[in-house]
């Protein structure tokens, strides 16, 4: 059961996973407390988290870098447990700018490790990614297969989870949740909330939105000549309200165990790049164009969850399919009040 009342610090709180992870603290029962420091993100979403939540929602805009700050915020405001989000993810831009990503991702995590243990907070959920596993050996993936990131994105979260397993090793009054995501995608189905990245989208979904609004002339498809059925990227889409469901399941599951619990978070069925498509077409009723281009940098073949253990441990599982998912991002996607 959702500890009531319990105070969770959501770093990243008002980017996308954070933003739709706060709205089922709140469904259940806990308190959410934002961290963020806008870079990816906007303080626009905290009015609509009100709206959705029925509760103010308290923001801390500070750097998870910030020793200092985030061990305020976490004293300030009786936080019990933390869900780390915060971060950068466009694995493109990791490429050219790799100590940047080291910065803000391993740093960041090393910092709030720090300021968690100075303050005696000891519960923390961590969004890790199915980046770690780079091209799996084996389709679908479990939480054992070997961890071989391609790109740097996917390298700093890999060293991000050996950084809080070995906290663990020498604490183990420690609760550590590794949550592996697939493709989030999709919006909160109020369609105040969503995906809005700062510069141009790098995800499948958002892109399809774009295009299908007429604010780019269609997608470009990175590969037609992969080893998968129709030659295009095959990936495990999940809805973002699942995904943000299975924080709170793990956040009950580390209440009764102590220790590191590393767990995908999937749906656990592949689709191509021209599947996503076809869904999205279907949930805007429009046609996209699309071309096919070379194979972008960093990108595998074929990536999909066995979300079993999470199933099983967390009694949790991805509940909306990728027409869910596509109606929801287009829902957002046409929210007049978003223009
Ligand atoms: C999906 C598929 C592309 C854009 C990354 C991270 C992952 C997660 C989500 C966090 C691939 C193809 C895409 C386009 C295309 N992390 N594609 N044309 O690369 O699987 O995962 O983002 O935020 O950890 O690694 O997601 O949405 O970029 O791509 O053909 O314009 O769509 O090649 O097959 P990816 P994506």
């Amino acid at each position: 059961m959702a500890a009531m009342g319990e105070v969770t610090l959501v770093t990243g709180g008002a980017g996308y996973v954070g933003s739709h992870i706060v709205t089922e603290l709140a469904r259940s029962g806990r308190l959410p407390v934002v961290l963020d420091n806008f870079a990816n993100s906007s303080s626009n979403v905290l009015p609509r988290l009100r709206k959705i939540t029925g509760q103010a929602v308290p923001c801390v805009e500070g750097d998870v870098r910030d020793r200092a700050a985030v061990s305020r915020a976490l004293a300030d405001y009786g936080v019990q447990s933390v869900v780390h989000c915060a971060g950068l993810k466009a694995v493109a831009e990791g490429e050219t700018q790799p100590l940047r990503y080291y910065d803000d991702n391993v740093g960041g995590a090393i910092a709030l490790a720090e300021a968690m243990a100075k303050t005696g907070v000891k519960t923390l959920v961590f969004s890790s990614s199915a980046a770690v596993y780079g091209q799996p050996a084996s389709n679908p993936v479990t939480e054992d297969a070997q961890l071989k990131p391609v790109n740097v994105y996917g390298r700093t979260k890999r060293d991000v989870e050996h950084v809080f397993r070995g906290i663990v090793e020498r604490d183990a009054t420690w609760r550590v949740a590794l949550l592996r995501y697939f493709n989030p995608a999709g919006a909160h189905r109020s369609g105040e909330i969503g995906e809005a990245p700062a510069g141009m989208p790098n995800n499948l979904v958002p892109i399809l939105a774009m295009a299908a609004r007429g604010q780019r002339d269609g997608v470009d498809v990175y590969g037609d000549d992969w080893p998968t059925t129709d030659g295009t990227g095959v990936r495990d889409y999940i809805h973002v309200m699942d995904l943000a469901e299975g924080h709170v399941a793990a956040l009950a599951h580390l209440a009764q165990a102590a220790g590191v619990s590393t767990l995908n978070l999937g749906s656990g069925r592949g689709y191509s790049v021209l599947e996503v498509i076809a869904a999205f077409e279907r949930a805007c009723g429009c046609r996209i164009a699309r071309r096919v281009t070379h194979r972008r940098q960093g990108d595998v073949a074929m990536c999909f969850a066995d979300p079993r253990r999470a199933n099983s441990t967390l009694d949790w599982r991805a509940q909306r399919d990728l027409d869910a998912i596509c109606v929801d991002a287009w829902r957002w996607a046409t929210n007049p009040a978003n223009a």
